[in-house]
């Protein structure tokens, strides 16, 4: 009765390595950085440790680190002085993130791909993702897409090499690329945040980035955490209207749907271990409950088995080191 096929002949030793599936390399990875234009020395930030919000004159060093340790790419989010109810100091020429894209192109030019988060909400003083009609406090779809085709065309101009949407509006992949192409910016992709899930596991970015709602939630915007079918749906779309790269997010709890994208539209496909993620492994390796380097380790390899070519990860520049 003793059994004639023997999986534990490949688990021992170098073996092991031949026989591996999956593989992370600092390759897959895209840096995420704060910069805050209302500050003038670095901050860290209390419900993600590890994670600072930058003054315009450390992005480029802090690029520099990331690009050193072999990270291909960041994603630059800003944090602006000045907040209204249009979200207008996203599309200046002379705004921070504009500002930051020249300061870290300047410093590591081709050695870097910068990618700009396109989205209102850290701009707007009501928080939202896109332009609202107060007394009927809803957020407004048509309105907003001009605003956001303007904020790509302005990072992209600044020296940006591609353009990441994520405030959920209809028709923005569509109007971006048109914005893009009518300005001579043929060339710059766009990375669709496609299927993304209003979740709590945003929590500690929304600290971070200043970017909490004044009134109600992004419900009506972001999709149903319940939903899968409806994540196709929305990645089809956002290919159609000229999406390059697709993106799901959250990652870790939504491996099932990073699957299903990458199975079905065998597009390059990212995957956002987003902040409530890394709050929770970083708050049980402070408590000594988890080993963090190894939990780290283990959950981007997961994303990346689930099928996702690319992770944006607060966790890059530990995970670049540790692989090194
Ligand atoms: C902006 C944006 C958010 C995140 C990325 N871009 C916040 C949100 O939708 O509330 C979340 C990232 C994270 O939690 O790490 N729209």
């Amino acid at each position: 009765m003793f059994p004639e096929i023997r999986m534990r002949r490949l688990r021992n030793g170098r073996i092991r390595d031949l026989v591996r599936e999956t593989s992370l390399s600092a390759d897959n990875l895209i840096y995420p950085m704060f910069v805050d234009e209302t500050i003038s020395t670095v901050q860290s930030t209390a419900s993600m440790p590890g994670v600072d919000r930058l003054p315009l004159d450390r992005v480029a060093d802090d690029a520099k680190e990331a690009a050193d340790l072999g990270i291909p790419a960041l994603i630059l989010f800003g944090i602006p002085a000045h907040k209204d109810a249009q979200g207008s100091s996203a599309w200046g020429d002379e705004d921070i993130v504009q500002q930051a894209v020249r300061e870290i192109k300047e410093e590591l030019g081709r050695d870097m791909l910068v990618i700009t988060d396109v989205c209102l909400c850290e701009y707007t003083d009501h928080g939202h993702c896109g332009m609202v009609d107060m007394e009927k406090g809803e957020v407004l779809n048509d309105q907003t897409l001009p605003l956001l085709g303007r904020t790509a065309v302005s990072h992209a101009k600044a020296g940006a090499d591609m353009v990441a949407p994520s405030g959920m509006m209809d028709g923005m992949i569509g109007a971006i690329r048109s914005a893009l192409d009518e300005n001579g910016l043929r060339d710059i992709p766009i990375m669709s945040y496609a299927a993304k899930y209003s979740s709590a596991f945003y929590g500690p970015f929304r600290d971070v980035a200043e970017s909490g709602c004044c009134f109600g939630d992004r419900s009506t915007y972001q999709m149903d955490p319940a939903n899968s079918d409806e994540a196709m749906r929305e990645v089809e779309l956002d290919i159609m209207e000229g999406a390059d790269i697709i993106m799901v997010k959250p990652a870790l709890p939504y491996l099932d749907i990073i699957y299903r994208v990458k199975n079905e539209f065998k597009m390059p496909t990212a995957a956002y271990n987003v902040s409530g993620e890394y709050a929770m492994i970083k708050a049980a390796a402070q408590n000594g409950w988890l080993d963090e380097k190894k939990v780290m380790y283990e959950s981007l390899l997961s994303i990346k088995r689930a099928g996702a070519d690319m992770i944006l990860t607060y966790f890059a520049k530990d995970m670049a080191r540790m692989l090194k």
